[in-house]
């Protein structure tokens, strides 16, 4: 692990002042040990640990104001969104945080010359003894082994003095975990945990049926684009396509072969023969092909060929390939990529989660870190997703406010709920101590998925037998539509009424412990979208593929073409969504799945039902009715 706080930036003495000492409160705690990793001994008190602090940034307390106020259907300011720069001069960290956490250091009695302000200034670096930091935080550091064998530092939790703990976001090394394991032996760092499930196919599909109309007879064992187009209606062609962007994420190595997406076209869409997703590299991205295999290709291949074909063939689709192929990549990392001021003055990054660029340690990616080099897509549609009990409530709530920023700024971000029902990615969930376990009884929500600025979509399928003019149930088939109850983000005003409708009927008989049954916290999903055995070319071979991995490119292939028709008509981009798609007199806009559940954790989870639900949301689009009521917003 290493630092880069390079250029040392001198404390001025006469910038300390005395400070008053103030009672020690909590900062963070950990009450969960995550997947994989034990306790292996204490940490010896001698030993130098780097202490980062986090600095808080300006005016948090008013970005939901500040966010629904450009997006909220009856705002007046509806598509007023930010520029970078007012965003920068909104929320950088003030002098005052700087200036307090520096002093109180010193105070403390560290020797000045170890004290240093990150050239963004939004960092503070101590060089301590770990005697020093659990003094400074009243805490106890330990070392915990990975079952890879990988060691790690941390705490279970830490105090700060009240007066300081008002300046400092996070404390690193403290409760947070490396979450980007890397298998040892392979290359691969960051899989998709919400990897999308093959089925075996050779020889299974009947790909003569698919050139003629009576493919349609097929959606419920097989999905296309035809089936898509046909369950919601969706019936229209870009007018203003060099004038819109939609951007898909993948994560390195995940990467697709050209020849798949032209295979896929060959049948679907004959004029994308050929294109290819115009590419971003963030941070050493690259589209690799050594590494061969359903694993590697299946997610970006999937993304892209119903992405590329959803939209048509005029709509370029922008690729964000993250991460190289040491280090690979987390959402900060593409976060920093999009906006300069999380990789600076937001300074979101922890570099005990984050992948470190430049990689000069290791051999990977010589460059970066790539901060602000790629301009945000209208819409971004993410299928890979965390468990959120693996994450610490800081880095989640900084990472959260990112994607409302750049909510404030006309981006619609579209994340995948997860594939394991009530439980997390690898069908883990919490045992009473704290352990994750495919024996825990627990819930296990996921994040991005419970971050109440983000779109978050669950899956439907066909009945079984069914025809794409029924109604479509929860995906019962394969994977089971992540849903439920965030435990680190509180309940937004715009989904209040509908989360509060549920629970007051539905409400799960389940043990409180089990679940955040408080009523208080961000329910997810918010939409949903067919997500069961999608034709997809990997590999040279056709395979059927399912999971909320292929809803959300679909979901967001509709709001891209939303979106086309409202800058085609001189209007803004619909940019954060869920003010809007909650608002009553969107409901007509959806239709309602009332059948299904989403199992896991060894219960049967959450039934879809009336209404909101936490297993498919507010339903699945129809397309022309949303289309419709986009259209009528300023
Ligand atoms: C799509 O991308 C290609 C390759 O970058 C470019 O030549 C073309 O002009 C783009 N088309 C539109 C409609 O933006
Ligand atoms: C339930 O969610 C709320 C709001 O996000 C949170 O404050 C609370 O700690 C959560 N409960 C548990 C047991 O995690
Ligand atoms: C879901 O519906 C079934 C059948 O009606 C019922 O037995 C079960 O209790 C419901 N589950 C929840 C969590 O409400």
């Amino acid at each position: 692990m290493r630092f880069n706080l390079a250029p040392i930036i001198c404390l001025s003495l006469a910038l300390l002042t005395a400070a008053h000492p103030s009672p020690y409160i909590l900062h963070e705690a950990r009450s969960r040990t995550p997947a994989g990793w034990t306790h292996h001994r204490r940490h010896e008190s001698s030993a130098m640990l780097p202490l980062r602090f986090g600095l808080k940034q300006s005016n948090m307390d008013r970005l939901e104001e500040f966010l629904y106020d450009v997006s909220h259907p009856e705002s007046p300011n509806y598509g007023n969104h930010w520029t970078p720069a007012q965003i920068q001069e909104k929320f950088a960290p003030s002098s005052e945080s700087i200036d307090a956490v520096r002093a109180w250091l010193v105070e403390a009695g560290i020797p000045l010359d170890s004290v240093r302000l990150s050239p963004s200034k939004a960092w503070i670096e101590a060089k301590v003894t770990v005697e020093d930091a659990e003094r400074l935080l009243k805490t106890e550091y330990h070392v915990y082994q990975h079952e890879s064998g990988k060691k790690h530092i941390a705490c279970d939790s830490y105090h700060l003095p009240s007066h300081i703990s008002s300046h400092v976001d996070i404390v690193t090394p403290s409760i947070h975990f490396d979450t980007i394991i890397s298998k040892r032996n392979t290359q691969k760092v960051n899989r998709p945990a919400f990897a999308i499930s093959p089925k075996k196919t050779h020889g299974a599909i009947s790909m003569a049926k698919l050139s003629s109309n009576a493919a349609l007879d097929s959606c419920s064992t097989q999905i296309t684009p035809d089936c898509i187009r046909s369950l919601y209606g969706i019936n229209y062609t870009p007018k203003s396509p060099t004038k819109n962007t939609f951007g898909i994420v993948e994560y390195t190595p995940s990467a697709y072969l050209q020849a798949d997406l032209d295979m896929f076209a060959s049948y679907f869409s004959t004029s994308s023969v050929g294109k290819s997703p115009n590419m971003v590299s963030i941070d050493g991205g690259v589209i690799q092909t050594d590494n061969v295999g359903f694993e590697y290709q299946g997610e970006s291949d999937l993304d892209l060929q119903y992405a590329m074909t959803l939209v048509g063939s005029t709509q370029n689709v922008t690729l964000y390939q993250a991460g190289d192929l040491v280090e690979g990549a987390t959402f900060n990392n593409f976060l920093d990529a999009l906006d300069r001021t999380y990789c600076t003055t937001g300074g979101g990054d922890d570099p005990f989660t984050d992948a470190i660029y430049p990689d000069d340690y290791w051999i990977g990616y010589a460059g970066g870190p790539d901060c602000g080099i790629a301009k945000p897509a209208n819409v971004i549609s993410t299928s890979y997703g965390y468990n959120e009990a693996d994450l610490s409530p800081s880095y989640t709530a900084r990472q959260c406010a990112e994607y409302a920023k750049l909510g404030m700024m006309g981006v619609t971000f579209v994340y995948s709920s997860g594939d394991n029902g009530v439980a997390g990615g690898g069908n883990l969930c919490f045992t009473s101590d704290g352990y994750s376990s495919q024996d825990g009884t627990i819930f296990n929500p996921g994040f991005p998925a419970s971050c109440p600025f983000v779109t978050t979509v669950g899956a439907t399928q066909i009945k079984t037998g069914g025809s794409v003019t029924d109604a479509e149930i929860a995906c019962q088939q394969t994977i089971f539509s992540g849903g439920g109850f965030s435990n680190h983000f509180s309940i937004p005003s715009y989904q209040k009424t509908v989360v509060q409708s549920y629970l007051k009927t539905q409400k799960p008989t389940y043990a409180t412990s089990i679940w955040n049954s408080t009523g208080n916290s961000r329910a997810f999903p918010d939409i949903s979208a067919n997500g069961a055995g999608y034709i997809i070319a990997a590999n040279g071979q056709w395979a059927l593929v399912s999971g909320t991995s292929a809803s959300t490119p679909v979901v967001a292939s509709m709001l891209t073409l939303i979106n086309d028709a409202r800058i085609t008509a001189g209007k803004k981009p619909i940019g954060f969504i869920n003010p809007t798609i909650y608002s009553s007199s969107f409901a007509s806009s959806f239709n309602d799945i009332v059948s299904g559940s989403n199992p896991g954790c060894g219960t049967g989870g959450f039934n879809a039902s009336v209404g909101w639900d936490p297993v498919t949301g507010l339903g699945t689009p129809k397309f022309s009715q949303l289309m419709t009521k986009f259209m009528a917003l300023p």
